[in-house]
């Protein structure tokens, strides 16, 4: 695995370049405007990195992070991302996205839209639930005490294998929510979501999480 493409090269696709090209990896960026809007990301980046559409950063990456407004899912190629791990950042923000009357009535989760939409390729859920600043600055070496955790899901075991060595690389323990379908367990409002949490504290979290049906009886 030497390349990482990104779809979406704003706070968290940026921030997720750095660290991958601090880690050894070529990156490939793309985002909605174009390669060229992406000069001054690139420069700072280095000579690992270069920009391109979004079906040549599919193309090109061993792995694909997908860090775009989720409203915008849809948009994401299909057919270069077959058989490969993609990472999904995203989270529904209503006033962002629109309503998406699935994510509303809870018979669905963020990753398992972006999973139905990319049938063939294997989609690991990870870095929704931290702050895109704090992905440059909360890492830690491994085995370091009280080191600060992330959430993963996802149905395919091989593939969150890799995506937990990605993240150790990055500075991070991982936890395994499980597959899919649990990634409402660290969705926005659930107390997972947002604050430095170490693997043990993370494990509450998830145990603790609430459907937002669940919550509104509350
Ligand atoms: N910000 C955070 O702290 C944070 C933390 C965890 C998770 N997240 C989630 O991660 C996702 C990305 O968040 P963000 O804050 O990084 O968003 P952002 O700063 O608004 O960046 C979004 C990026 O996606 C690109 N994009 C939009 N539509 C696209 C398309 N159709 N094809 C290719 N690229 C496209 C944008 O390109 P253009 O600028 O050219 O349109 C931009 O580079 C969201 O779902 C968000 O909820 C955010």
């Amino acid at each position: 695995m030497k390349t990482i493409g990104l779809i979406g090269a704003g706070r968290i696709g940026g921030q997720l370049a750095r660290l991958a090209v601090a880690n050894g990896y070529d990156v490939v960026i793309s985002n909605s405007r174009g390669p060229e809007t992406l000069a001054p990301l690139v420069a700072e980046l280095g000579p690992r990195a270069r920009a391109a559409t979004a079906v040549d950063a599919a193309k090109a990456g061993d792995i694909v992070v997908v860090t775009v407004p989720l409203k915008n899912y849809r948009a994401v190629p299909v057919a270069p991302l077959a058989g490969k791990i993609v990472i999904d950042t995203n989270n529904y923000y209503p006033d962002r996205d629109g309503h998406i009357p699935e994510l509303d009535d809870e018979s669905t989760t963020t990753a398992e839209l972006l999973q139905a939409h990319l049938p063939a390729s294997k989609v690991v859920k990870a870095f929704n639930h931290i702050y895109a600043a704090e992905l440059t600055t909360h890492g830690q070496p491994a085995g370091t005490p009280d080191r600060r955790a992330l959430v993963i899901a996802g149905d395919d075991p091989q593939a969150k294998a890799v995506v937990s060595k990605l993240i150790d690389q990055f500075g991070f323990d991982t936890v395994d929510a499980g597959p899919l379908k649990e990634g409402w367990r660290i969705q926005r409002d659930t107390p997972g979501y947002g604050p430095r949490r170490t693997a043990a504290e993370l494990k509450k979290d998830l145990a603790a999480a609430k459907r937002y049906a669940e919550m509104r009886k509350a």
